[in-house]
């Protein structure tokens, strides 16, 4: 039932987070309101808050200035903020403190009291703050709102139990806590059912699935019956940790026919000394190892990673690892970062922290290099024919078509309504670092 009342959504961060806002999306629905994409026709305006680099929170304060004017023109406005942010005291006390129009502070652990929270701001008009340090018992299965007709986001893991030194997703998501294996292969079922071609198993460290469960549940089990499940054509996962990336998962994405040829292993760093102050629990030859046996197993796959560049105490010789690795292994695509302080994590109270215009240097040394692989080795692309999921109109050139190779890179080719949500085949006719071009040549 529909309540003539409309509510929008800011996310930041990670896909994890995206997913979040689905959900949050799929409880407003479930209580009559409907998304609208302007601020002023809104009853409801959610911020999805991210923490995990510092210029991710100073866009969340940025934004909840720009919103106050809306509530100033309709006081009647529910301005809601949740998210990784918002499981941080300074940030709560922050937003609560200095910016007043801000209604509701809800946490990570209690996105399924949304409905209960609102209910109570609508009644009383008081400030809401709710924010738990942990998951009480299992997650219900919670309604989502979804994007996209054909692609949709599966959670199968929360939490991260890793504590690498830089991180704070283990102190803002929780404990690893997996989701049952029956829950997951229903879900993958119904959405399906409902026309979904491609799944994507999130979690912080999806190779740990089940960890938490009874022995025989592991990833690879996950994935074998996921792959049953008919009518689905492809299921990508995210993120690989390349510690417990191991030869009985790798042997088994091999051998199922609908996991994509992609892994995303994200490395962070080339020098050992680094990586053991990162607390990754890997050297760079074990890693080298692991990429090597990725290509030898999947010869089609592209291998994708993430880098921080400045990690307290990264010397040059440091550095020149990560680039001698780079060059090495030829990943097909890297997200860089620039290492950002999180207070509360070990490596953000070292005395050793790296002057920002060298870590702006690196960073730039980094991407030239990785960007000249990228446009290499997509260049090798150009003539070959690669199967892509039709996802509609691209947001870059509306006057195109997208879609991703199974290999995850972003293709462009001619618009064909009729083919949304299909795989086809298209050759490929040009290509850049980050995307590609071609025509369709059938099904
Ligand atoms: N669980 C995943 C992703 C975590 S967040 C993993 O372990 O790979 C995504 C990426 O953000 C990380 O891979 C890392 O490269 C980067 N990141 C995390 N904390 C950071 C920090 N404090 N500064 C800069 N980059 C960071
Ligand atoms: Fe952060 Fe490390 Fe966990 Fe990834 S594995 S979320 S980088 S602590
Ligand atoms: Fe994701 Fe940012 Fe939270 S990367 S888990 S939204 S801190």
């Amino acid at each position: 039932m529909k309540n003539n009342k409309f509510y929008n959504i800011i996310t930041y961060g990670c896909q994890m987070n995206k997913h979040d806002s689905e959900r949050l999306a799929g409880m407003l629905e479930e209580m009559g309101y409907q998304p609208t994409d302007k601020y002023e026709n809104a009853d409801i305006i959610l911020l999805n808050t991210c923490i995990i680099r510092e210029n991710a929170e100073l866009k969340v304060f940025g934004k909840l200035g720009e919103l106050k004017r809306y509530k100033r023109e309709n006081p009647d406005l529910i301005i809601g903020i949740g998210g990784c942010m918002m499981q941080q005291d300074e940030p709560v006390d922050e937003v609560y403190k200095k910016y007043r129009h801000v209604d509701l502070i809800f946490g990570t652990h209690n996105i399924h009291h949304l409905p209960d929270l609102i209910n109570k701001i609508e009644k009383t008009r008081d400030r809401v703050v709710e924010v738990w340090d942990e998951e009480e018992g299992l997650i219900p299965d919670l309604p989502s709102q979804r994007k996209s007709e054909h692609s949709a986001w599966i959670s199968i893991i929360q939490g991260c139990d890793n504590f690498c030194t830089y991180c704070i997703v283990p102190y803002v998501r929780g404990r690893e806590r997996s989701r049952p294996l029956t829950s997951i292969v229903k879900e993958a079922e119904k959405l399906a059912a409902d026309g979904v071609k491609e799944i994507t198993l999130l979690g912080q460290n999806v190779n740990s699935y089940g960890n938490d469960l009874e022995k025989e549940t592991t990833f690879p089990k996950l994935l074998a019956e996921l792959n049953k499940v008919q009518k689905l054509k492809r299921i990508r996962f995210m993120t690989s940790h390349p510690r417990d990336f191991s030869d009985e998962l790798l042997e088994k994405i091999a051998e199922l026919d609908k996991v994509a040829n992609h892994i995303h292993l994200p490395i962070q760093s080339g020098s050992n000394k680094v990586l053991k102050q990162m607390n990754r629990g890997y050297t760079r030859e074990y890693y080298i190892e692991r990429v090597e046996k990725i290509r030898k197993e999947m010869p089609h796959a592209s291998v994708s990673t993430d880098f921080i560049v400045g990690f307290p105490g990264e010397t040059e010789a440091d550095f020149e690892q990560t680039i001698n690795l780079v060059k090495e292994l030829n990943f097909d695509m890297a997200y860089t970062f620039i290492y950002s302080p999180r207070s509360g994590t070990p490596a953000a109270s070292r005395k050793d922290q790296i002057d920002e215009e060298v870590k702006k240097k690196r960073l730039k040394t980094l991407m030239d290099l990785q960007n000249k692989i990228s446009y290499d080795k997509n260049q090798k692309l150009i003539g070959s024919t690669q199967e892509v999921l039709v996802t509609g109109a691209s947001d870059s050139n509306p006057k195109v078509y997208e879609g991703r190779t199974s290999t995850n890179k972003i293709c462009f080719f001619e618009k064909r309504e009729e083919l949304i949500g299909e795989l086809v085949n298209v050759k490929i006719e040009a290509a850049k670092s980050w995307t590609l071009d071609g025509t369709i040549i059938g099904k």
